[in-house]
């Protein structure tokens, strides 16, 4: 059901977003890609079959999709039943959702995460502080497992240099188990004020040793991660993404553009498969401001597939692709709400609205995989 794009120079081929692209290994039919979206509705850090339908209504031939993002570790987690992929559970439980996204012939990356900082000694192992590249402790408050109270988050603890290499560790683990569970890929994520962003951004990292100080110091773990994964899993399988113009769970850089390109410059030497830029518009995970910055020189900067995402319509994809801004476009809430996004830009059919209430929500249906599709709408003609 609505898991075909056909596209011919009559129709998609006209339509920039609907354009083949081929990324590496992967040939991707159009570039409407599905952005990771936490959804926490896998119970107890582990994913569930209703995830397949999710992933699954999303999914197109030749389509790429990026799963929600997954802890890495059991000191990885900061949200209410949110994934992880380091038990053999997690990837037993991952594999029937792969093999449900691949039947439909798209490919699926695996978002790997640790939270850092952005979390509560109550998600903890032992009821440990978080770990982060610094002491400071965020304000506002945590979502808690339970997913209904609030709660602080805990002040975290700055790691010592010598725990740095057992997270890259952890990260390493989490792609293997991520290939072992069918995933095609992972996207390493670094945006958003997690854990690799709260060393490279400068209002959050106040270390003095190998980690602390110039952008090549900041940005050290985060490229040991991405050389690590690399090694372990192959660069063609790997992605990354940044967030430097962001300033989610107050993770603000003096100096974005400068952090952009250098991560752009660095990242290119490992010939990692894509970057995941989010809009220099986009300051909180979806709160848009008004900017003149552009990711031009980050796009330059970088040799592999570039992709954006933030406040993305059809016509604002449309422009990017063709404009070569970007080779490809995440789309998140739309994505969300119209399980045949790629479709109805094909067809310019309207899109369903979002129900910003249901997003994190643990329902195993509402708001998750009842959005309708096309078809389903009695308003509009059959298909
Ligand atoms: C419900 C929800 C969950 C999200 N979860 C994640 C996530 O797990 N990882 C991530 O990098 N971004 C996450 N984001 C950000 C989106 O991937 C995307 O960047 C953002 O929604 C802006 O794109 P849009 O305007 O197309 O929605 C989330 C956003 C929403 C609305």
């Amino acid at each position: 059901m609505g898991s075909e794009v056909h596209t011919s120079p009559d129709d998609g081929g006209s339509i920039p977003l609907l354009t083949p692209f081929r990324m590496g290994p992967f040939h991707l039919s159009h570039r409407v890609v599905l952005a990771p979206l936490t959804r926490s509705r896998s119970y107890g850090c582990v994913p569930q079959l209703h995830a397949a339908l999710y992933y699954s209504q999303r999914a197109t031939s030749g389509g790429f999709l990026i799963a929600e993002a997954t802890g890495v570790s059991d000191t990885a987690q900061g949200y209410p039943h949110t994934p992880g992929i380091w038990t053999e559970e997690q990837v037993e439980a991952w594999k029937p959702i792969v093999q449900a996204v691949h039947n439909k012939g798209a490919f699926f990356f695996l978002q790997i995460w640790h939270v850092g900082r952005v979390s509560n000694t109550a998600y903890q192992p032992g009821g440990q502080p978080p770990i982060s590249s610094s002491n400071k402790k965020l304000s506002g408050k945590a979502r808690m497992p339970s997913g209904i109270e609030l709660g602080d988050y805990s002040e975290p603890r700055a790691l010592e240099i010598d725990e740095i290499p057992q997270i890259v560790d952890d990260f390493c683990l989490a792609a293997r188990n991520a290939i072992a569970a069918g995933f095609d890929g992972v996207e390493i994520h670094g945006a958003h004020g997690y854990l690799l962003d709260q060393f490279m951004k400068d209002s959050i990292n106040d270390r003095t040793d190998e980690h602390g100080g110039s952008l090549e110091n900041r940005c050290r773990f985060p490229l040991e991660v991405v050389e690590a994964v690399s090694k372990e899993i192959g660069p063609e399988r790997v992605g990354i993404r940044l967030s430097p113009f962001g300033e989610h769970s107050e993770s603000a850089d003096s100096n974005p553009e400068a952090l952009a390109v250098y991560m752009a410059t660095a990242l290119s030497k490992y010939h990692i498969l894509y970057v995941h830029y989010i809009e220099p518009r986009v300051k909180g995970s979806f709160i848009e401001v008004h900017t003149h910055d552009t990711l031009a020189s980050a796009r330059k900067a970088f040799k592999g597939a570039f992709m954006v995402a933030g406040g993305h319509t059809r016509e604002s994809g449309d422009e990017v692709i063709e404009s070569d801004a970007s080779d490809l476009v995440a789309y998140g809430r739309w994505f969300l709400a119209n399980p045949d996004l790629p479709r109805r830009f094909l067809l310019n059919a309207p899109l369903n609205n979002y129900i910003r209430e249901t997003f994190y929500i643990q329902h195993p249906v509402k708001g998750y995989t009842d959005y309708p599709f096309l078809e389903e709408m009695e308003h509009l003609p059959k298909l």
